[in-house]
């Protein structure tokens, strides 16, 4: 028997209500609009989606910090939705989020954050040992654990957040946009870590961002999200090479060519002309609709 996918999404949903004056709702939004996909194990999907396509709200679905309209979420196998769920079958799923400023406690050291989940999970064994070793995995000094947040640079800070996602020994990283707030180089070298991460410890990654060139050399299966449903998905290569639907061909479009290899890659099919609305012109549209059948 196979075993089964690390993460299942089944036509997954979340529906969000509009509230006009007066807090009536006037209409809703589908945030997430019957989303699919499944991620064997050690695999990065990478989901990618401009703003507003729903990324961060199938992220927190998964997370638990967003109960689904419809749908299930199973992990190994398991759904973690309902109540006979198990608090540490959940746990299995750690996150880390765009900005790592917010996501640790400015009072406390590098050390005391990593440690909270160990604590929380009654972890055995010698805690500041583990604490030096998480740090050694993100490739930070062990000296670090003694140090604030303020006393460290944006890079920094992300690799904290990962060592203490990866404190509990998780099964599942949801990264939602981990380095979009990081310079370029940066952001490049955090890539690599987490690119080293997945190879070393059979990790399994979602991968969200609004740039898909992130994926190319790091994703086996990309999505594309737009309006809340994956309109294109496949292996990178081919998404990159031929992609089917115009979105894609747009995201792409916006993606820089560095060397000739990477320029084979490069969609052939043009542009359309003239522009695929965002989500938030299709809401203005919605809701200049509504207005309408709110006044006749
Ligand atoms: N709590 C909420 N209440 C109402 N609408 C919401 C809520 N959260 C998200 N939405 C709406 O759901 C849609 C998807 O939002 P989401 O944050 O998932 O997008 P995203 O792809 O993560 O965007 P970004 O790239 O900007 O982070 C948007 O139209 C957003 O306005
Ligand atoms: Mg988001």
């Amino acid at each position: 028997m196979t075993a089964p996918p690390v993460l299942e999404l089944r036509d997954l949903r979340k529906v969000f209500p509009v509230k006009g004056s007066f807090g009536r709702v006037t209409g809703e939004v589908r945030a997430v609009d019957g989303v699919s996909l499944t991620i064997p194990q050690g695999q990065v999907y990478g989901l990618a989606g401009e703003s507003g396509s729903g990324k961060s709200t199938i992220a927190r679905m998964i997370m638990g910090l967003a109960e689904p309209t419809s749908g299930d979420i199973l992990l190994d196998g398991v759904s973690i939705l309902g109540r006979q769920a198990s608090l540490a079958h959940r746990q299995r799923v750690q996150m880390v989020f765009q900005n790592p400023g917010a996501s640790l406690n400015p009072r406390r050291t590098v050390g005391q954050s990593i440690r909270v989940p160990l604590d929380a999970h009654g972890a055995s064994g010698d805690r500041r040992r583990r604490v030096g070793d998480l740090l050694d995995m993100v490739q930070l000094p062990r000296h670090f654990a003694d140090r604030y947040p303020h006393e460290l640079s944006g890079g920094q800070k992300q690799r904290v957040a990962i060592a203490r996602a990866l404190a509990v020994e998780p099964r599942l990283l949801v990264l939602d946009e981990p380095t979009s707030a990081l310079d370029v180089s940066v952001q490049a070298r955090v890539i690599e870590l987490l690119e080293s991460l997945v190879a070393d410890l059979g990790l399994t990654y979602l991968f969200i961002s609004h740039d898909l060139s992130l994926m190319r050399n790091f994703a086996q299966t990309v999505g594309v999200l737009y309006l809340g449903k994956i309109v294109e998905t496949g292996p990178v290569a081919q998404v990159f090479r031929a992609p089917q639907h115009d979105y894609t061909r747009l995201l792409l479009a916006s993606v820089p060519v560095i060397s000739a290899e990477e320029e084979a890659m490069r969609p052939v099919i043009p542009l359309i002309n003239g522009e695929i609305p965002t989500a938030e012109d299709l809401l203005a549209l919605r809701e200049q609709a509504n207005l309408k059948e709110a006044k006749t």
